[in-house]
């Protein structure tokens, strides 16, 4: 399939006119009075406080106008979303069609693709920042050339992190290949002036996940996508919930990309906050969501996705988003510049860290073909992620928190780590077990586990069913 689809009209929406060119395209964007996400990032990475944006997605175009208005009038984020409802991510576009027509509030995201790109550049025009798409789509070039068309200059998702998390049966060696067609795509746009930013997935399934197993698969994305022409990335890092170590994490991403990312791409760190289980209690979620934004800040971010007091409950509505982009944003408070943190233990995570990604992707980086060789290492064990929704991942990679709460390898399955460090992990998550504990099921340990914030504030655990 073509991403540039220049004289047939659009099949699946007769009424939608063909989608314009990739130059089209790029000339409308830089008529447009807008900054591109690109450039609201570098700004925000040079004033050290993190640019911050919210997930919001309607099914109606109207309501989709409406609701990011209220979002830029009540909060005033740097960048705004367009999350996508979940047919238009599995290509069931005309699913998504029918519904838009019958009852768009069944949608739970904005169909760009069944709106088209005519009402993609209503939403977009009418408001001032950036407009991010943000997905799951394991193949999502047809969404990418409509939000192109549409002059959105920020997309989220990538060959791996889009696809494990999300499909149980497509290959990794065709996501991976839609992806490359995407990063091609911006790599003509870079040519034609318009960067686009690219941001890569690393929170994964959101569950437990090692800093080191999230940073080696933006890496490797993010040294596919430089590959192809992708000229700005932004490395999303889920907080896992340790001060220091998540700090650690945010701060080895530049560092990584210095190592193994080409010279003239621009790379972001960005905080997505807690993407698991919250606290229930609207005090309790939004000390969660403060203090996100605070590790975002002390680790060098350019941008922190937020989130909200209604999140243990489900999609927030627009007056809990803007509560929450609020609440994020003091974290930009010249007082809290005045916060420290234990350097040394920053230091000594951020080495632990980058020692465990070299050992992951060096033996990657040496193959001759990179995109195969992730395949073969993901079927081999070589690359996993915890709890992959995938055939084409083992998950046996088992997560756990140590005795400071700090995620560690309970074991790391087939990954390629040092001696050495499977036995500090080992060492740290065996100092947590009090003594008489030792005959703590998995199940039990990955339930505390999983639940670790609601069980900080002492907030019961939530009903079982309640997914992660
Ligand atoms: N609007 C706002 N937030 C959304 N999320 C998913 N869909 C939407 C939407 N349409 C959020 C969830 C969770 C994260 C995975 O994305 O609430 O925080």
């Amino acid at each position: 399939m073509s991403l540039r689809s220049t004289d047939a009209a659009d099949p699946a929406d007769p009424a939608d006119p063909a989608t314009p060119s990739l130059a089209a395209s790029a000339a409308y964007i830089r008529s447009l009075r807008k900054p591109t996400a690109a450039q609201v990032l570098d700004e925000a990475k040079a004033s050290g406080r993190p640019a911050v944006q919210p997930r919001c997605g309607v099914g109606g175009h109207a309501e989709m106008k409406r609701l990011l208005h209220e979002l830029e009038r009540g909060a005033e984020p740097d960048l705004l979303t367009l999350t996508i409802d979940s047919h238009t991510r599995l290509k069931r576009f005309d699913r998504a069609q029918r519904l838009l027509r019958s009852n768009p509030a069944e949608l739970n995201g904005y169909p760009l693709v069944a709106h088209g790109w005519r009402r993609g550049r209503d939403v977009n025009e009418s408001v001032a920042v950036p407009l991010e798409i943000r997905h799951g789509s394991p193949d999502a070039r047809r969404l990418f050339a409509v939000a192109i068309a549409s002059g959105i200059t920020s997309f989220e998702g990538g060959g791996v992190s889009y696809n494990l998390p999300y499909s149980k049966s497509v290959p990794l060696a065709e996501s991976l290949e839609a992806w490359a067609e995407v990063d091609r795509s911006c790599g003509e746009l870079a040519d034609l002036g318009v960067i686009v930013d690219r941001e890569l997935f690393g929170t994964l399934t959101a569950v437990l996940v090692p800093p080191s197993v999230s940073l080696a698969v933006s890496l490797l994305e993010g040294i596919l996508a430089a590959a192809e022409g992708v000229r700005c990335l932004s490395i999303s890092y889920p907080q896992g919930g340790h001060l220091e170590q998540d700090i650690a994490a945010l701060r080895a991403i530049p560092e990584l990309a210095s190592r193994y990312l080409p010279a003239g791409v621009a790379v972001h760190a960005v905080l997505h906050e807690f993407m698991g289980v919250f606290p229930r209690d609207r005090v309790h979620a939004e000390d969660l969501i403060l203090y996100g934004a605070l590790v975002a800040r002390l680790g060098g971010a350019s941008k922190v996705v937020t989130k909200t007091y209604q999140e243990a409950v489900g999609i927030p509505d627009a007056q809990a988003n803007v509560a929450g982009l609020r609440l994020a944003a003091r974290a930009k408070s010249p007082i809290l510049g005045l916060v420290r943190v234990d350097e040394a233990r920053v230091g000594q995570e951020l080495g632990w860290i980058l020692g465990e990604v070299a050992s992951i992707v060096e033996p990657l980086l040496a193959a001759p073909r990179l995109a195969p060789a992730i395949v073969g290492a993901f079927a081999q064990g070589l690359l996993d992620i915890p709890f992959s929704a995938s055939r084409y991942a083992r998950s046996e990679v088992i997560p756990a928190r140590d005795h400071e709460g700090a995620i560690r390898y309970l074991s790391p399955g087939g990954l390629p780590l040092t001696a050495a460090d499977i036995e500090r992990h080992r060492e740290l998550v065996a100092r947590r077990d009090r003594p008489g504990a030792l005959s703590t099921s998995l199940f039990e340990r990955l339930t505390e586990d999983i639940n670790y914030f609601p069980g900080i504030f002492g907030e019961a655990a939530p009903p079982p069913g309640k997914a992660p």
